[in-house]
Formats: C-alpha cells, structure tokens, sequence
C-alpha cells in the first residue's frame, strides 16, 4: 500500500520513482560501476529506493541499517556485518572461506566471530577470499549500507575504499540523511578521505512536484477506497511541499479515518517533535546552540542571503565572526537541515519551518 509508513520494500508499493529504481538496478548489474550513491535531503524516500531495488536485483543483496549495528565499535561492527554476509552467501562458499582463512577445517559455527574478527586482517582476509569464491562461482553480493555515515567514527572508508579497489565482485550502495556528512563520507571534493577520486554513480532524490503529490494522493486515495477533494490536494500540497515522508504520513492517517483538517495538523504536529529532536540531537554535540537557533529562525522569516543573516546578527547584538557564520551554514547544510540554491539559503523542510518559527 502506497500509504504504508515503514520504508517501501516492494516495486508495486513504490511510487513515481521508476527512473531512478531503473537507473540504480542497472547500475548495480553493471560491471563497470561499483559504487552507488542515493542521496537527497530527509524523508524523499531513499531507504524505500535502496530496500526494493535490493528485493529486485538478481544477485544477493545485503542490508545492512548502519542505525541497527554496533556502528560505534570497529571489532563488533565487522562480526556484526560477516554474519549478515554470512546469511546471505551460501554456506559452502563461507566455509571455504573461513577453512582458507585459519587454515584448518572449522566451520563458521566453531569459531568465535568476535575474537576471530578482532583482528584487522582476518577482516581484509575475509573480503579478499570472499571475493575469490564469487568469482570461481561466478557471482557477486551487493552491500548496501544506509546511514553510512556514521561509520566514519570507526574508519571504516579505509574498509570500503579497499572493498573498491580490491574486489570486483562486491558492490556497494551507500545512502544517508545527512547529506553533507555522506559527501564526506565518499570524499567528495575532500582529498583527506579515504574514498575520494573513487567513481561512483549518484542518484539524487528530489521533493515531488506538485503534480506527482496530487497524482501520489489520487492512486493513495483509490487503493484504500476513499476520495480526497480538490481543495484537500491543494491543501496538502502547499502545507507538506511534495515531501513524500510526510504526505505518506497523511495518506495513513486518512486511511485510519482521520478527517482532512485534523490528518494536516497531526501531521505537522507530529512532525515538529520529530524535527525538534533531530535538531537536538544535532545541537547536543554544539557549543553555539543559541546561534544555531538564531540562524534557523533568521532563515524561517525569510531571510535567504548571506549578508542578510549577518545583518541579522548584529541587529540582535549578537557577535558572530564572518567565519563563525560560515561553519554553521556548512554545519546545517551538512545535516541536510537546509539546502543552498544560488546562493540563497532555505530551510529544507516545511515542517522545520514551523519549528524553527518558534
Ligand atoms: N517512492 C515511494 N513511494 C511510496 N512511499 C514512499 C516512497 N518513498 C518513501 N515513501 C514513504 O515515505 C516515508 C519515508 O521514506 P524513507 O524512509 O524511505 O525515506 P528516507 O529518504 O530514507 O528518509 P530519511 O532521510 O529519514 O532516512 C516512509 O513512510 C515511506 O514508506
Ligand atoms: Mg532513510
């Protein structure tokens, strides 16, 4: 059902994004592409792409939601990821692996994963005979990690830049909602990262146009037999601005039997504390907080222009460096709580508009 709110794991449940879908499972069969990036800013719907496309693919594929793995610990973070390989991959193949590895016969069940993985090479070893017995089978595995991110904290770039140069038969797809933070990631314009100057093929997610909302509403609307009026489509596409996270979120309330009007607000609602504790989240780690919530609301009334937020600044007496003003946009944009676009900068999102009004 097009309305359902946990991430889209099936083609049919997968709305308006066919280019995309098609771009990304060519690219994955493709033998001259190894790397994939989805990007976009939050809630377009990136996990849904990435979780079907997965489903669809004639190969194994391997999810791994960085979000649920022992991300912060580099030893557990390996064995937590060799077991999902491991279930994947059939078990004659990682036999043959583990018996390559230690140099006896035991199997993967003999062994402790955690004190087996505590060493680095053991780990390169791993990738390395995995990619061997791909190959003399004549197969490849795909990992995909979502939120990837957050595992520069533990380096593993280094692991993937190696997975990449090194192993042909494993492809990656990498996504994230932190946008900036996943440009680091891949080294974007960074030399210092491990993966830069590697060539990979990015598939950017963009909000819907006004005319996909109302064409996502209608096929939403007849699936769970109800209709949905003009004015209410109207409504929905000025209040939720063609972000799909939200409008699905909507579309479920409507499909629960809540009336227009109160489905809008619970949305915005329920959206704001969602948006209030992501910037908590982000401001936790912050020593400029204030400054960060100036320049939120700054943005909020309208203010889009460097100097303009600097003007800002001053008027309410608050130093702030040229420098100073500099990092937090970079900081916010890294985030992806808001967006450049000629020079201008926006709030990213509808519902942190209301927020950041506050
Ligand atoms: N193409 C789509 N068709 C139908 N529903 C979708 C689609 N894309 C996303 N959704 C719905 O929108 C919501 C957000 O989707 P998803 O989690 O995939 O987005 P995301 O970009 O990964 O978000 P985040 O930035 O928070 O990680 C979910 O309820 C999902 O079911
Ligand atoms: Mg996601």
């Amino acid at each position: 059902m097009l309305f359902d709110l946990l991430p889209k794991t099936k083609k049919k449940d997968l709305f308006g994004v066919d280019y995309a879908f098609q771009t990304l499972v060519d690219a994955i069969s493709d033998d001259s592409t190894r790397m994939v990036i989805i990007k976009g800013l939050r809630r377009v719907g990136k996990t849904s792409l990435m979780n079907v496309a997965l489903n669809e693919i004639p190969f194994d594929g391997v999810n791994i939601d960085v979000r649920e793995s022992p991300y912060y610990d580099q030893q557990r973070f390996f064995s937590y990821l060799v077991e999902k390989i491991r279930r994947k991959v059939s078990e004659p193949i990682i036999s043959q692996i583990l018996k390559k590895i230690s140099g006896v016969g035991i199997s993967y069940k003999d062994i402790s994963a955690q004190l087996f993985f505590s060493k680095h090479e053991n780990f390169q070893f791993f990738f390395e005979n995995l990619n061997k017995q791909l190959l003399k089978n004549d197969k490849k595995i795909v990992l995909a990690f979502d939120e990837v991110q957050l595992l520069k904290e533990i380096k593993f770039d280094y692991i993937l830049a190696s997975i990449f140069d090194n192993y042909p038969q494993i492809r990656l797809v990498l996504t994230g909602s932190e946008i900036g933070l996943l440009e680091k990631f891949i080294g974007k314009s960074n030399y210092d990262s491990p993966l830069y100057g590697r060539a990979y093929l990015e598939i950017e997610l963009k909000r819907m146009v006004p005319e996909a909302t109302e064409k996502f509403l209608e096929q939403g609307f007849a699936q769970i037999n109800k209709k949905i009026s003009f004015g209410e489509v109207r409504d929905v596409v000025e209040h939720l601005d063609g972000i799909i996270g939200w409008i699905t979120h909507y579309g479920w309330l409507r499909h629960e039997g809540t009336l227009h009007e109160e489905a809008l607000e619970k949305v915005k609602r329920e959206g704001q504390e969602l948006v209030k504790r992501e910037i908590k989240q982000f401001l936790n780690k912050r020593k400029a907080k204030l400054k960060y919530l100036l320049l939120l609301k700054f943005l909020a009334n309208g203010n889009n222009t460097w100097t303009e937020l600097k003007y800002n600044f001053v008027k309410e007496d608050k130093k702030i460096t040229d420098n100073q003003l500099n990092f937090y946009l970079k900081e916010l944009l890294d985030y992806g709580f808001i967006e450049k676009i000629s020079e201008k900068y926006y709030l990213s999102d509808p519902i942190l508009l209301l927020v950041a009004k506050r």
